[in-house]
């Protein structure tokens, strides 16, 4: 009788066993894929300031068109909360904040929008660029991509920088005109013009010399990521500190402003 019994209760130990593992599987089946999909989906979306991806945004016809649709005149009245850092025609009297005057639309678009997602960290612009509404954002982009980049007397920008010397001139030129085959590096005219222009990718000839500089250093040690395929952590990584420097003050004294080659050795 006994041992009957234990082994009715074995085999029925046996078979809930079995339905167990079985319901294991099924659970295993059924909930993980969920379950990484969830944990992917916090990463993405709860990701901290370090950017996993570069940014919120791709370049479609969609995003350019919410880029380019901006009314300049509303974007003039929204601009005078940026004129005492980027100056009242969109040049800094600060080498080391940006000059806007002339940059297009889907750059000065792409980088408000990447201030205001954090995906470029700037403790000073991400709440200045979260103050902005969508519409704010194409508005001013529209606003500064029509100021003139012709000088002016009679404001105190800081650009152009001092001229830098003569070494510095032809190691800036040649990677700005013809990059460096051997190590990778195409040349910068390629994507900030003048001869061709990346979606994106903003104009360098009247940016000031001290932020170029440090823009370049926080693409190379990755402290801005947020560049659609890596292009500028890429090429920065590869660069010099010479090459910063000489490549930061080349732009900062205006010499990109002079047809493309003029200042390369010959
Ligand atoms: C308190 C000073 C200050 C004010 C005010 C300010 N900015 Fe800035 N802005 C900066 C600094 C500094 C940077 C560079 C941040 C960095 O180092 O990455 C910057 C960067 C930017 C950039 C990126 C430019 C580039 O070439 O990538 C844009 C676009 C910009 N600001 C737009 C604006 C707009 C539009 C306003 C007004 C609504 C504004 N800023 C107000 C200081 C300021
Ligand atoms: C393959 C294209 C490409 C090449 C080549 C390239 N860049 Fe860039 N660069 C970009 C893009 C795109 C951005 C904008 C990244 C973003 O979306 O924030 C950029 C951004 C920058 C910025 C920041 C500008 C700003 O206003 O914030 C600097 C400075 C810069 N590049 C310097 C250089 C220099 C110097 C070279 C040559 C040694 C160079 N780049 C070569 C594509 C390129």
């Amino acid at each position: 009788m006994k041992g009957e019994t234990v082994q009715r209760d074995s085999s029925s130990s046996t078979r809930s066993g079995t339905i167990r593992s079985l319901a294991t599987a099924v659970i295993l089946f059924l909930f993980l894929p969920l379950a990484f999909g969830t944990t992917f989906f916090l990463l993405q979306t709860g990701a901290p300031p370090v950017a996993r991806i570069p940014s919120n945004i791709a370049w479609t016809s969609e995003t350019m068109a919410r880029a380019s649709g901006g009314d300049a005149f509303h974007g003039m009245l929204l601009a005078r909360r940026c004129d005492h850092c980027h100056g009242a025609e969109g040049f800094s009297p600060l080498a080391s904040t940006p000059n806007l005057a002339g940059i297009d639309r889907p750059s000065i678009w792409k980088q408000l929008q990447d201030f205001r997602t954090q995906k470029r960290i700037s403790p000073v612009m991400q709440p200045i660029a979260s103050s902005l509404s969508e519409r704010d954002v194409a508005d001013v982009a529209a606003y500064y991509s029509m100021l003139p980049d012709f000088p002016d007397p009679q404001d105190n920008r800081s650009f152009p920088q001092s001229a830098p010397e003569a070494a510095h001139v032809a190691l800036a030129s040649r990677l700005v005109s013809t990059g460096d085959g051997e190590r990778g590096i195409p040349p910068c005219q390629a994507c900030h013009g003048p001869v061709a222009y990346r979606t994106g990718a903003p104009a360098l000839s009247t940016q000031n010399s001290d932020y170029i500089l440090r823009q370049l250093e926080k693409f190379a040690n990755n402290s801005r990521s947020n560049d659609i395929n890596m292009p500028m952590r890429t090429v920065a990584g590869l660069l010099t500190e010479e090459e910063k420097h000489a490549l930061a003050e080349y732009y900062g004294s205006g010499l990109g402003l002079l047809p493309a080659g003029a200042t390369a050795p010959r």
